[in-house]
Parts: C-alpha cells; structure tokens; sequence
C-alpha cells in the first residue's frame, strides 16, 4: 500500500482501501494472504488475472457473458473503453453466451434462425483468442413460444436433428465444447431412468438424448461434447440420488458408444447450508475412469438466505469459491471454470424475482468474482488462490479432442437468418486463436491431490 501520510492514493489504492474499509476486521486472513499474493498487494490485472493465473496451469477460466453488452466493434479497433469488455477481455479465456445461443434466442419461428447475437460473441472471441463453450443445443426450457403449438410427436426429432445440424455446424470447429443436453434428469418426475418429464421426452421420446449427441458429434466433430447438469453437487439425500442418476446415464451413454466427452457440473451453489465434498469428488472420479472430463459451467454463490451486510456476504461466497474450487481443481480431470456471469450487475440472481434469488433485507447479491462496480471482491482471490493451487490437468483418453486445425470464425449464410448475409462477417482477428487447448503445455510439477475438505 502507499506510504503513510501519502494524501494522492493510485486508483487502485483507492479502491483497496474502499475495500478494506468495507470489510473491516471481518475478512479472514487467508482472503488477506490471497490479496497479497498480486502486484501491490492487490493487482488484478495482466498477469494478475484469472485467465493469466489460470493459462499458467494450463487450466481455463471463465464466465458467461451478454453478447449485446460487448464492444466488439471497439476490440476490433483495438481501443475500446467499455469496462464490461475490458473485464471480461482481462480476466476469462474462455467465454459462454448467458442465453444467446439457447433456442428461444436463436429460433424467433419454425422456420427460421437469428443468429446476431451468438455471432457477436463468437467474433469477440476469434479476435480476442478466447475459447468458447456452446449453450446449449437441447432443453427443456429456453423454448420458443411456437415450439408449443408447433412441435408434435411427427415432427419433434427433425426439428431437433435440424436444429443441432445448423447452430453446432454453424461454429464447426470453432468451439471448445457444447452442452448438447442440459438438465435431462430430474428424479422427482418419478421414472425409473431419472429422466425428467420434459417436452423432449414426451415429444422424441427418452432416446432424445442420444439423438442429440449424435447429431452433435457429426456437426462439429472437434467440440467436446457435454453433459450438463445442476443439483448433483451436494451430498444431501436428493441431491445423492441426483447424481447417482446422472451417473446412470452417463454410463448408459457410454456403453452405447454415444459420443460424450464430458459432464458439466453446473455449481449453482449457496453460501449458506451444507457444502460439496465427498460425494462429488467421487463422481468426478468416476467420471475420469469412464473417459470424461467435468467441467464446473455455471457457478455462483447464492447468499438469498444469509443474514449480514456485504462484508458477511462477501467472506461467505469466497470461503465456498475456496473450498468448491481448491476441491474440484484439484482433480486432474477438471481443466475448466467458469462462473455464471463475471459481474454482479449482470447476474441473474440479482435480475431474478424469484425467492431462491431475492434478500430478505432487499440488498443485492455479491455471488461473483467482481461487484456491482466492477471491483474484484474477495470472491475473485478465492477463485485466483485455487486456481493457483490446481491439480495440472490431464485429459482422460476417451475424451481427448478431435485435433482439428480450428479455423478463425466465419459465418455462412442459413436460410431464413437475416443477420447471416456475407457482409456482415467479420473483419479478420487482430490475435490468432490460442492452440487447442490440449496442446498447452503440461505442467511438470503437479501438486499432489488435495483430500476433499471435511463437510461442514
Ligand atoms: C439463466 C440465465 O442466466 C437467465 O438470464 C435466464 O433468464 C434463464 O436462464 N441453468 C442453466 C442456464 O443452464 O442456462 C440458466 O441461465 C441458469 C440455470
């Protein structure tokens, strides 16, 4: 920090002391001994960033993003001010769209695609050399309104067929994964496969599934094709009997030789109540012996039901991102983080009415690596310190990557889609992509794995 009786504080030293003054004497040592781990004391920049922290350990981080909110047009130009982009752009290597590439966003009607938005985003990400997950190809919310009144039994698995054809064809190449299903069990509905009750099911039947990997597999052969799931992370009797569901899938998949690469874990978790930990390192285990990596797709700490000021909130989330992210990373078969936004002025808990979403005091949520401001919280050195301390990834042989030279992004013209005509491509990245990710070099001294912490 600045010397004392230095009246003229740096930005930075600024805005740690704001921090500080916030916080108070309520923030545990190990956030301050993570703080001072950077440039100062407390850079979060450069070298100091996630992705940076991260490409280190040949591990990528990342967030899902509003496509409508970067300034493509100004990265392209090299001199964009937008402090939305430039976070994003500093601190994540690979990039998902919150809900530009799902269905309601891409299919205004039957006949047609609109590809604007999940277009920007994949131009963001030729020109800054960010890899990019696809969200997601079939589920069962995030429907158009015509999918009700349209889709019947006769003609529910072309439309899916057709659907994955074009948006994973579309960005053939050009993806790090796709989650092909989100969300397909759900022991509640009462079946004896665990699958949920969905549109999908009813509609294709519980084959749907496999329809959809398959189509995925022959539209972008290079992509990591995943399963995404949420509430398996948590070692309660519902939660158990989740996973162990998706566990049953996974391996119906796999012995049906149904192309899969990997599990999204979506880690939707709250700061308060019972935590992660055995349960899940076993099935993360599980799923490395069957070939698969595990990714963590979505997460955020929820504090709808913690009581106390920001400064609780905020010692709270970062001891779950600690304890949640020093558990999985340590397992050499997750290479993969990303948060469910990077910003809380742009997280969904925070946009949502819902109860699960809102504080009873009516203050808002702090769930992720930056706050409303756009200043780092002590969630982002939570996140940097277990990165830091990250098992050095190893891809399990069933899912090494098709090598695929990926080609920069361009699109091709859809029918139907107004916003594919060739002159909207674009101009040609100022950055060349990054290697595949299986190429980074592996890292040679790999900590040994850390035991799943004690469940609180
Ligand atoms: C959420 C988005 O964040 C919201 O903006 C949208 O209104 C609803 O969907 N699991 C998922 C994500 O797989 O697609 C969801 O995203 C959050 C839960």
């Amino acid at each position: 920090m600045g010397g004392t009786g230095t009246l003229r504080l740096t930005r930075r030293q600024c805005g740690r002391n704001v921090l500080l003054a916030a916080v108070g004497a309520a923030v545990p040592a190990w956030i301050e001994a993570a703080r001072s781990d950077g440039d100062e004391g407390q850079g979060v920049n450069g070298p100091d960033s996630l992705r940076a922290h991260a490409a280190l350990r040949g591990l990528r981080y990342g967030a899902a993003v509003i496509p409508e909110l970067l300034d493509v047009e100004g990265v392209a130009a090299g001199n964009t001010t937008d402090a939305y982009t430039q976070l994003v752009q500093g601190q994540a290597n690979i990039l998902v769209a919150e809900n530009a590439m799902k269905w309601g966003a891409l299919r205004p009607a039957a006949e047609t695609f609109e590809f604007g938005q999940a277009d920007r985003l994949m131009h963001f990400a030729a020109l800054t050399g960010d890899a990019v997950r696809g969200h997601n190809l079939c589920w069962h919310e995030a429907l158009p309104a015509w999918f009700k009144t349209t889709a019947t039994k006769d003609n529910a698995r072309k439309l899916l067929v057709d659907h994955i054809q074009t948006v994973a064809g579309r960005y053939r190449g050009q993806m790090h994964s796709w989650d092909v299903v989100n969300e397909a069990v759900n022991p509640k509905d009462g079946r004896a496969d665990g699958l949920r009750n969905s549109p999908w099911l009813e509609l294709v039947g519980p084959d749907y599934i496999e329809v959809a990997f398959q189509s995925a597999a022959a539209a972008d052969p290079s992509a990591k094709l995943t399963y995404n799931e949420y509430d398996i992370e948590l070692d309660t009797p519902e939660q158990i009997e989740k996973r162990g569901q998706v566990m049953l899938l996974l391996r119906r998949l796999k012995a049906r030789g149904i192309p899969i690469h990997a599990v999204g874990v979506q880690s939707h978790l709250k700061a308060d109540g019972p935590q992660p930990g055995a349960g899940l390192v076993d099935f993360v285990r599980q799923a490395a012996k069957m070939g698969l990596e595990v990714y963590v797709t979505e997460m955020d700490v929820n504090t709808h039901s913690l009581e106390g000021g920001p400064e609780a909130q905020d010692v709270a989330v970062a001891r779950v991102y600690r304890d949640y992210l020093g558990m999985m990373l340590a397992e050499a078969n997750v290479p993969v983080a990303l948060t469910w936004g990077i910003t809380s002025a742009r997280s969904w808990l925070n946009e949502s009415k819902q109860p699960w979403a809102r504080r009873g005091d009516g203050s808002r949520q702090r769930p992720l690596p930056f706050d409303d401001e756009l200043r780092a919280t002590p969630a982002f050195f939570a996140i940097r310190n277990a990165v830091d301390g990250a098992r050095a990834p190893a891809i399990p042989p069933g899912a090494a990557p098709v090598t695929d030279p990926s080609g920069l992004y361009k699109p091709f013209p859809v029918q139907g889609s107004p916003t594919t005509q060739p002159a909207t491509a674009p101009a040609q990245p100022a950055v060349p992509p990054p290697p595949p990710f299986s190429t980074h070099p592996a890292i040679p001294a790999a900590p040994p794995a850390q035991p799943p912490p004690p469940s609180r």
